[in-house]
């Protein structure tokens, strides 16, 4: 078996946007009309070289999670992502895979908790009389 490529005919990385372009994602063509839209906004921008040993774009058939809008997904992280247009994937792409490590569920639940904990303190900072 072959190994897999990223949409430029490259190795594939261990982080990910899985690009879904099954049968139920591409059911009106969006899917594969989005995904060679960002094909060319990345070689129009120059930008088809980022990532490059360190995260890959790849097409996928199906990532069994069939809905009625084309899907992507970030790995690793099982991130998954809806209302695509070729800027959106471009956005997730290299913010979220290229320059971002993955989030995890752990780390999603840190970052949630402290940003609850800052709400919280700012909260209450608001609600201190002016005379303390
Ligand atoms: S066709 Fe895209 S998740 Fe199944």
């Amino acid at each position: 078996m072959s190994e897999p490529l990223d949409i430029f005919g490259r190795p594939v990385e261990d982080r990910r946007l899985l690009v879904c372009v099954g049968p139920c994602c591409d059911r009106e063509g969006r899917a594969s009309a989005n995904l060679a839209a960002l094909q060319r906004l990345l070689i129009d921008r120059g930008l088809e070289r980022v990532g490059i040993g360190v995260a890959s774009c790849v097409r996928r058939h199906c990532l069994g999670n069939c809905g009625t809008e084309p899907l992507a997904q970030v790995l690793p992280g099982d991130v998954w992502h809806r209302g695509l247009t070729a800027e959106r994937l471009l956005w997730i792409y290299q913010r979220l895979v290229v320059r971002n490590p993955p989030a995890t569920a752990t780390a999603r639940r840190e970052n949630g908790a402290r940003a609850g904990a800052r709400k919280r303190s700012s909260r209450d900072a608001r609600k201190r009389p002016a005379s303390e």
